[in-house]
């Protein structure tokens, strides 16, 4: 199911919304999208039209835009106003996890990435869903989730043809998982639609696209920035090393939050699969899909690392405007029209 068109946060947007109705030439994007280089955001990371303006552009080679012409996909303009986002957004994304980034052999790439995943002390987002959060919460928190769960494992795919030998090994055997060895009702996307509908969310792909602030977008962002570029193919097996070693014990959580809320296994199966796939999956993709890609090719360890210190960060920052709003009383949800 292709992404709905949304409402636009500001002129990149505006000018891609035009072309996608077919108002308009995608010469009009690129022209939009050089005048973000003219006029940069304060913060490209948090920009609502930069950050939807990407996930756009993203969504062509993705699954498409609702009622768009797919040869958009290869427009040249609109390759080229990709070009002139990504190239800020990439670099805050490594000026953001700069410190946490280091070369490395294979042996101290592995052991960095456990290092920077482990559990931390405090209680943090997972532990209050479980004990706190109310079901309005956990619907929030699953809005935040959706653009990609309900997609779960496509960008991350993408490395399979680019990699060779035990890393590609690694990954098919972890990505098979994903999609539920071929059986459509264990696909983890469709656990995830169902525990969407057993707390009353549509699980139309994309429905809460307006709904997400630009920073969950952000996140959603660099996956599809990693995915879609070869050269960044380490980073892409680095950021799905921090989403497996970092999804058992918050899944054990939120699955104990939503069966304290009443729901039962339906709603909890998403979170309980995920418990038990993810130790698995940790081992394989530390061990085999980064250890194995260093070792194959020594100079990919800083990306590999990178590409996992910008999943942590962005799970962060998400995670703090959650944290943030409802310490306020407030959504963490932007409303429509802002
Ligand atoms: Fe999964
Ligand atoms: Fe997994």
């Amino acid at each position: 199911m292709p992404m709905p068109i949304p409402e636009p946060r500001g002129p990149v947007s505006a000018a891609l919304v035009a072309v996608f109705a077919g108002a308009d030439e995608p010469a009009t994007v690129n022209t939009a999208a050089l005048g973000c280089r003219s006029d940069p955001p304060d913060d490209v990371l948090t920009d609502d039209d930069v950050q939807l303006a990407l996930t756009l552009l993203y969504e062509l080679h993705l699954h498409g835009i609702d009622g768009v012409d797919d040869r958009l996909e290869w427009a040249p303009e609109l390759i080229a106003a990709r070009a002139e986002l990504e190239a800020p957004f990439e670099a805050a994304v490594r000026e953001l996890v700069r410190p946490r980034v280091e070369k490395a052999d294979s042996s101290d790439v592995v052991a960095a990435l456990w290092e920077m995943t482990a559990p931390t002390a405090g209680p943090g987002l997972s532990g209050f869903m479980a004990t706190e959060a109310t079901e309005a919460q956990f619907r929030e928190l699953l809005i935040h989730r959706s653009l990609n769960q309900l997609r779960e494992a496509d960008v991350h795919t993408l490395g399979i043809p680019r990699l060779a030998g035990r890393p590609k090994a690694a990954l098919v055997e972890v990505q098979a998982d994903e999609y539920g060895g071929g059986r459509l009702d264990r696909m983890h996307s469709t656990l995830f639609a169902t525990t969407m509908r057993e707390l009353g969310l549509s699980d139309a792909y994309a429905h809460y696209l307006d709904d997400v602030p630009a920073v969950t977008l952000a996140s959603l962002n660099v996956l599809s920035l990693f995915g879609l570029h070869r050269r960044l193919r380490a980073a892409l097996a680095g950021h799905l090393c921090a989403v497996e070693t970092t999804s058992a014990l918050p899944s054990k959580k939120y699955a104990a939050g939503l069966r304290r809320l009443g729901f039962g296994a339906a709603a909890t199966l998403f979170f309980d699969e995920h418990v038990e796939a993810d130790s698995v999956h940790e081992q394989i993709v530390v061990r085999d899909l980064a250890g194995g890609l260093v070792e194959q090719r020594p100079d990919c360890a800083g990306d590999v690392l990178l590409g996992a210190a910008a999943c942590l960060a962005f799970d962060d920052l998400v995670g703090e405007r959650v944290a943030d709003s409802w310490a306020r009383g407030a959504s963490s949800l932007r409303a429509r029209g802002s």
